[in-house]
């Protein structure tokens, strides 16, 4: 965030994490470099705590994984967001926001915060309705420009109204780089011809939301971001936990890693463009998550895992 004070991230110090350098590590977001594997906020609070221990623990979290080297975080107003299947809550809107600030702020000066806008209680945002919501980001982050917006759609055949209101937005500073989410090959293309994309939220993993293999190659052609939501949980969707598969356990016993890991790896075998934005609660996760970045997984791992089709 380049527009608040700066403050020291501490390097990456897992003993067998992601190596400072390595290659394949990082991915030019816009103007600023990000770890490949980030860290996303919807499942920041966890479903075991209360009130001012669940905040704590968030706060604890985010700070745990900006020292371990994360640069690359996912929010939105409407996170955390434990709905049932499919659907997104509600209840505790600026949540995550609010937690980001308390825990970062003043931000390193190399953090990435991408937020989404679109979704309402009411459904998709109105294009008028835009503004208010990214003036919202704005507030509850502590920011003066936000980083990535992405724009993200529900059933609409055409882009341009809502993704022309985000370039306008943008225009005045108070965005510095659009992406756009849940959306189709044509809706990129739309989107493109307005103002420049640097990312593409869809879902994907293992076995899950294989339908957008087009759209992450046409964004590697690109040099445009595809940052899978879902790369875990698949199709469990919002209720979370990492589905059983016996074919992914296998290969991760191999490894001696967890199927988690192994679907991370798989994740950011998809291309150098390919970022992971995996979502948790739990500090043992996270770190685990972060060390996925370790695993090679052999052409045969691969070709077990590209064989697993939704
Ligand atoms: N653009 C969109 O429409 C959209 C939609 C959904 C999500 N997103 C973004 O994408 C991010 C990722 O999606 P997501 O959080 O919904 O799902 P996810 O990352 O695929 O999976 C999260 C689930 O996996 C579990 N988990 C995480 N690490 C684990 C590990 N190492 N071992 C076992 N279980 C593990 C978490 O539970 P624990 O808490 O117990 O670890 C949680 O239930 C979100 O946080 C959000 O930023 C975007």
């Amino acid at each position: 965030m380049q527009n608040s004070q700066v403050n020291t991230s501490l390097p990456l110090n897992l003993s067998s994490g992601i190596a400072e350098g390595k290659p394949g590590e990082f991915w030019q977001l816009g103007d600023r470099a990000v770890r490949r594997i980030g860290f996303g906020t919807k499942r920041l609070a966890g479903r075991d705590l209360d009130g001012a221990d669940r905040q704590e623990h968030a706060v604890a979290l985010l700070r745990r994984a900006v020292e371990l080297g994360v640069n690359h975080l996912d929010t939105a107003a409407f996170y955390p967001s434990h709905g049932a299947a499919g659907r997104t809550s509600f209840d505790s809107l600026d949540w995550a926001n609010d937690v980001i600030r308390r825990a970062l702020a003043p931000y390193p000066e190399d953090l990435v915060i991408a937020t989404k806008v679109g979704p309402t209680r009411d459904g998709l945002a109105r294009p008028d309705e835009l503004p208010a919501l990214v003036e919202r980001d704005l507030r509850t982050l502590g920011v003066d420009t936000l980083d990535l917006v992405n724009l993200r759609l529900h059933r609409v055949e055409s882009i341009a109204e809502h993704f022309g209101v985000l370039a306008e937005l943008q225009a005045k500073g108070m965005i510095r780089h659009l992406g756009v989410s849940n959306v189709r090959v044509e809706h990129l293309q739309e989107a493109r011809e307005i103002a420049p994309v640097v990312a593409v939220q869809n879902r994907y993993s293992v076995g899950f939301g294989r339908v957008n293999d087009e759209i992450l190659g046409v964004c590697g052609e690109l040099g445009i971001a595809f940052v899978p939501f879902f790369a875990l949980t698949a199709e469990s969707r919002e209720a979370g936990g990492v589905p059983e598969s016996a074919a992914v356990q296998g290969i991760a016993d191999r490894h001696g890693a967890t199927a988690a890991q192994v679907r991370l790896a798989w994740t950011l075998s998809r291309g150098e463009h390919v970022l992971a934005i995996p979502g948790t609660s739990s500090r043992r996760h996270l770190e685990e998550n972060l060390m996925a970045g370790d695993i090679t997984l052999s052409p045969d791992d691969l070709a077990a895992l590209d064989a697993l089709v939704d």
